[in-house]
């Protein structure tokens, strides 16, 4: 029978580190959901996340526009006081002539917008630095740009394959029935292959912003139990002996 390396054969070198990786990934998570809902929270205008959010975020409000969805979400914070966004909707809701985004509106944003959104900022941020531009955002809001997305999936893609890869690599190292471990491993991926995918479907149709909360977050429990699950044995498990069979 071959014989397959578990937590026994692992040096207590080897189990540090692992735990020291583990505890700094579990922590990282973390920050991305507190990242998540500072990021998301309050757009449909009731403080804390919702899967109201999610939808505005994806598929947008149709009878809003972009600049709007922003300064009603996270981006108000960087204006100084709620004059300024009043000064911005009521240019928008005038239909947003040239003269008045002159006199009016330009020196709001370039007061507080463009040290981000310029091509200078090299942060890939829609520019505000010119009427075209901003125009472009008073049309009505379809949620986020498949660019952003397209975007944000390759980073996820990329990253987070490494952590559930390096994560699964030591959790394959536990005991526990065969068939449990290989669905356990691939659930992880199955959710964020599934998670990012529901993304672009809600940007179509916004339903699917539950899809894109359920995966999520079934990403973040089936991660955290690889976790845990691996430092408890790593630490405080003793396997049961198997009899030898002669
Ligand atoms: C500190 C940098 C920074 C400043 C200052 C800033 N933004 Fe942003 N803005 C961002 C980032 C990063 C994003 C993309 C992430 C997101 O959507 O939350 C963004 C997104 C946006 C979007 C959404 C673009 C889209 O794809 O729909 C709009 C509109 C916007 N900002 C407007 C503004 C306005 C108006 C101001 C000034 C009142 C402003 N921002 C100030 C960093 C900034």
């Amino acid at each position: 029978m071959p014989h397959y390396r578990r937590m026994t054969d692992a040096s207590i070198s080897e189990k540090i580190l692992d735990t020291m990786f583990l505890i700094t990934i579990g922590l990282g998570y973390l920050f991305a959901l507190a990242h998540l809902y500072y990021s998301d929270q309050g757009r449909d205008g009731i403080p804390g996340l919702s899967v109201d959010d999610i939808k505005i975020t994806y598929y947008g409000e149709h009878q809003k526009t972009r600049l709007g969805a922003a300064l009603n979400g996270a981006m108000g914070v960087n204006l100084e006081n709620p004059g300024q966004k009043q000064t911005i909707a009521d240019w928008i809701g005038r239909g947003g002539s040239e003269n008045e985004f002159n006199s009016t509106v330009a020196p709001i944003l370039n007061q507080n917008c463009i040290v981000c959104h310029s091509s200078e900022s090299g942060m890939g941020l829609p520019p505000l630095t010119s009427y075209n531009d901003v125009k472009k955002l008073t049309e009505s809001d379809h949620g986020a740009s498949i660019q952003s997305l397209v975007r944000v999936s390759h980073i996820h893609l990329f990253g987070i394959a490494f952590i559930l890869f390096f994560v699964g690599r030591i959790f394959i190292l536990c005991e526990m029935p065969v068939m449990l471990k290989r669905i356990a491993v691939a659930v992880p991926f199955f959710a964020i292959l599934l998670d990012i995918l529901s993304w672009y479907a809600t940007r179509l149709i916004p339903e699917f912003a539950v899809v894109v909360v359920l995966s999520g977050a079934l990403m973040g429990i089936s991660l955290a139990i690889q976790i845990f699950v691996s430092l408890y044995q790593m630490w405080f498990y003793t396997p049961k002996i198997e009899p030898i069979e002669m």
